[in-house]
């Protein structure tokens, strides 16, 4: 292997691989190193995203839907189901080919795309005095090797938070990974923080049988999202999932035993509880990953809350050094990471034609998405958001209950809400919850990138019967013209 490359990229996430492969297409060559090591021993591209995160867990969404489904709602469709069982492992497997097709497809990208992928842990050096003259060491199994690069980027990503009165011991305290791999339903599961893991990992496992209670913090359950959004997910999630979800606790201990985990907390109201389950999941946030990159040695600078700092372009202090994804500022999205990755590597192939480029991400524009039952989506600013900054606004609201193929689909509960700005009717937010709202939220984002008014939206014409009905009627409600209500 030559090792002089124009980039080289450390982590093969989303934020990782996207930007070696972007860096590739757009003639740099380029090297990706990535450490990430399956439950085989062997190499797995793609990050938490893929081997932990986003993929596997939709997947298992998927599955544990299905059941639901069948188990609950096939009934009033007429249709009857008996004997209805679920064969975990064979989820789980499912689940695992899924995963191990788009790992695999990672490599086969990076070879059509010329990228070079080493496995190992790589540590930023300077090599000379040159603004262009970085050194990545990289440490494989014990053996060492280095590769040259002009530019890098650190694409390091996240690792769970872990509590200390929490400790994950992967057999019956487990974070993300472990409650990904569970080979049978606890009967019993607790999931301490009410956030997107613990609502999205505790939906699988209720749907598939287990009695699962959420221990949040917090005072206010989704707190990021639009306060009248976040409390018809309550409702939903209590009410038709089945989830217990106490806010406002504080976890004081928890003791894990042979086959249970003993958990004491003290509630809101100030009383001392205790509750023993089969298994207990920690999902209470992430830290980005900065430790053995060489950022003391090389001067690179970590904020407070120990991200690396960068410029709204990913530039670090260090010269010819970016940084995306979950190891710095903003939210840790996949496609936030991503989407970095992409700017970045556009950013450094017009610094090497002395062009200019103004290519960033605007995080101001993010999708959120929560994959539970029903899904919870939004862009732009929530509505306290905007009464806190007090941008006087309209607000546009349309239930699914009223939307013809939510009726035919049988998932009506939600609604979509549509904020504009009261006077020039710029849109400012949208916020869904209900059936696929995932999908729909796609076209609001884009009315929103092209600084679209609720009018642009109510002018446009919406498929019938189709659930983007209810975006199309919250943009005339905005009005005051909607139709169907
Ligand atoms: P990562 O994906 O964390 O990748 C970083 C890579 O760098 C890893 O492979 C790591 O091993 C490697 N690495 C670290 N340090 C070094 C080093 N020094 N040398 C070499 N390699 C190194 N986001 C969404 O948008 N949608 C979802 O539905 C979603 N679901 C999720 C579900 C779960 C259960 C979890 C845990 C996360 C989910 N996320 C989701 C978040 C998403 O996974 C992250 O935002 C995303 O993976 C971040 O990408 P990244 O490239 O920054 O980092
Ligand atoms: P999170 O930040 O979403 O939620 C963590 C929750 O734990 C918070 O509500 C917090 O108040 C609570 N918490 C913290 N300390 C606690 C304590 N000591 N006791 C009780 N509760 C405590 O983080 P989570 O769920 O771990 O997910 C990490 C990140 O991964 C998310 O923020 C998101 O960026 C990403 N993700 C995205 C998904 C998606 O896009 N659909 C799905 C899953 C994860």
């Amino acid at each position: 292997m030559d090792n002089l490359f124009d980039v080289a990229v450390i982590g093969a996430g989303p934020g990782g691989y996207v930007a070696a492969i972007r860096c590739a297409q757009l003639g740099l060559n380029t090297v990706c190193i990535d450490d990430w090591k399956n439950g085989q021993g062997k190499s797995s591209l793609g990050g938490t995203c893929l081997n932990v995160g986003c993929i596997p867990s939709k997947a298992l969404l998927e599955s544990s839907e299905n059941f639901e489904r069948a188990g609950h709602k096939f009934a009033e469709h007429g249709i009857k189901v008996d004997g209805l069982s679920v064969d975990v492992p064979a989820m789980i497997a499912r689940k695992d080919k899924i995963v191990k097709a788009f790992t695999g497809g990672i490599g086969m990208l990076f070879k059509k795309n010329k990228v070079t992928a080493l496995h190992g842990r790589g540590m930023l050096q300077k090599r000379g005095n040159g603004e262009d003259n970085w050194e990545v060491r990289v440490s494989t199994d014990g053996q060492e090797q280095s590769v040259h690069a002009r530019y890098v980027i650190i694409a390091t990503g996240s690792v769970p938070r872990t509590l200390k009165v929490a400790p994950v011991d992967g057999i019956n305290v487990l974070d993300n990974a472990g409650a990904l791999a569970l080979q049978q339903v606890p009967e019993k599961l607790a999931i301490i923080g009410a956030g997107v893991i613990g609502l999205e990992l505790g939906s699988v496992w209720r749907r598939l049988g287990a009695g699962v209670t959420l221990l949040e913090a917090q005072a206010d359950f989704l707190p990021a999202a639009d306060e009248q959004i976040a409390k018809e997910a309550y409702k939903a999630l209590t009410r038709e999932t089945g989830l217990v979800i106490h806010t406002g606790v504080e976890i004081k201990s928890t003791r894990a035993g042979k086959d249970k985990v003993e958990i004491e907390y003290v509630d809101h109201d100030k009383n001392t509880k205790n509750i023993t389950v089969d298994k207990l999941i920690v999902a209470v946030g992430r830290v980005p990953v900065t430790a053995g990159l060489g950022a003391e040695e090389t001067g690179l600078q970590l904020d407070e809350r120990g991200y690396v700092s960068v410029d709204q372009f990913c530039q670090t202090n260090l010269p010819h050094v970016y940084a995306i994804g979950d190891v710095v500022r903003g939210p840790m999205l996949a496609h936030k990471a991503s989407e970095e990755g992409v700017a970045v590597a556009e950013r450094i192939a017009n610094q090497q034609k002395n062009a200019h480029s103004s290519a960033h991400v605007n995080l101001e524009m993010m999708p959120w998405v929560i994959y539970t039952a029903p899904e919870i989506a939004w862009v732009g600013k929530t509505e306290q958001a905007l009464k806190a900054e007090g941008v006087s606004y309209k607000a546009g609201q349309f239930p699914f209950m009223a939307n013809g193929r939510a009726r035919a689909l049988g998932e009506t509960t939600g609604f979509v809400k549509v904020l504009a700005d009261a006077e020039s009717d710029r849109i400012l937010g949208v916020h869904m919850i209900g059936p696929y709202v995932s999908e729909m939220i796609a076209e609001a984002v884009v009315a929103m990138e092209f600084s679209a008014s609720s009018e642009d939206l109510a002018r446009i014409v919406h498929a019938h019967p189709s659930l983007s009905e209810a975006l199309h009627e919250a943009a005339l409600g905005v009005d005051k013209r909607a139709i169907h209500l």
